[in-house]
């Protein structure tokens, strides 16, 4: 049976840890050549991703972004263009979240979780699409939330974040279907991360109690989704965005 990313090439924005380093190694296990994306300050945490890919026979090679740069993002494009010759994929994963009642939020969280978030994913969007346009085919998944399709206490901005990556998502797929650039959204619940791992107890069994599974998800599980999305078997899905929240929506 052929690997569902053989001879694949593209990025994943940050994957020096938590989820992101999940989908690069999935990617990478499934036969795609990743190329491992972060903020500069986490480059050593983004050359141990290389290295677990490496180790399980993958190809990797580490490129810093901040996604709130536009700048940035296109020279990720560019980048990966320059090292392998196409685009044929990309994962915009980068996210960031704080807990706080809406009213307690300042201005200033509220714009760089947008910024973050949702611009970033915009960014993405914006350079990725042209390559793959030309290149008449590319698939996208951006990594939004089960709070992209539901609310959740404590977490409002992000919850404007991750609704506006799923509508991003829909417009981009409308837009680029007929270009043969399929763009899809995974929306996770409660997966073992450093992100996770910070917020609070209470928080996060909130999280687990209204699901059919009731437990924490693993990082790889969300990059198999991933992985299934993007590959070319799923050639005529696009614009959805699939839960892997352990049955979190299943009740809601
Ligand atoms: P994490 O905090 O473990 O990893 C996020 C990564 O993004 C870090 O490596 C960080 O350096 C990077 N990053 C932050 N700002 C950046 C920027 N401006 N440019 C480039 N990279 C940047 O978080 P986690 O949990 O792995 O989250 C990954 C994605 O999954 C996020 O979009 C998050 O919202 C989403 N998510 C996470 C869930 C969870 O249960 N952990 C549930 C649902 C969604």
């Amino acid at each position: 049976m052929a690997l569902l990313m053989d001879g694949k090439v593209g990025f994943v924005t940050g994957s020096a840890g938590g989820i992101g380093r999940g989908i690069a190694i999935e990617l990478a296990k499934e036969g795609a050549a990743v190329v491992v994306s972060d903020l500069a300050s986490a480059q050593d945490k983004g050359h141990e991703t290389v290295q677990l890919i490496e180790k399980v026979g993958g190809r990797a090679s580490f490129v810093a972004a901040d996604v709130t740069k536009p700048d940035d993002v296109k020279s990720l494009v560019d980048a990966t263009v320059k090292e392998h010759g196409r685009l044929d994929y990309a994962v915009n994963n980068a996210g960031i979240a704080i807990h706080k009642k809406l009213a307690e939020v300042s201005p200033e969280e509220f714009a760089q979780i947008i910024d973050v978030n949702l611009k970033g994913v915009f960014h993405g969007l914006k350079y990725e699409i042209p390559v793959m346009v030309d290149a008449r085919g590319g698939a996208i998944v951006n990594v939004a939330s089960v709070a992209g399709l539901t609310g959740v206490d404590l977490i409002s901005p992000y919850t404007a974040s991750k609704h506006g990556i799923v509508g991003l998502t829909k417009n981009a797929a409308l837009e680029y279907g007929q270009a043969k650039v399929r763009v899809n959204a995974v929306a996770p619940n409660a997966i073992r991360t450093p992100l996770m791992d910070a917020s609070p107890q209470a928080f996060v069994e909130e999280l687990i109690a209204p699901q059919a599974m009731k437990r924490v998800g693993e990082p790889e599980e969300v990059g198999f989704a991933v992985a299934s999305l993007l590959c070319d078997r799923a050639g005529f899905t696009t614009g959805v965005t699939l839960p892997v929240d352990g049955g979190y929506l299943t009740g809601a």
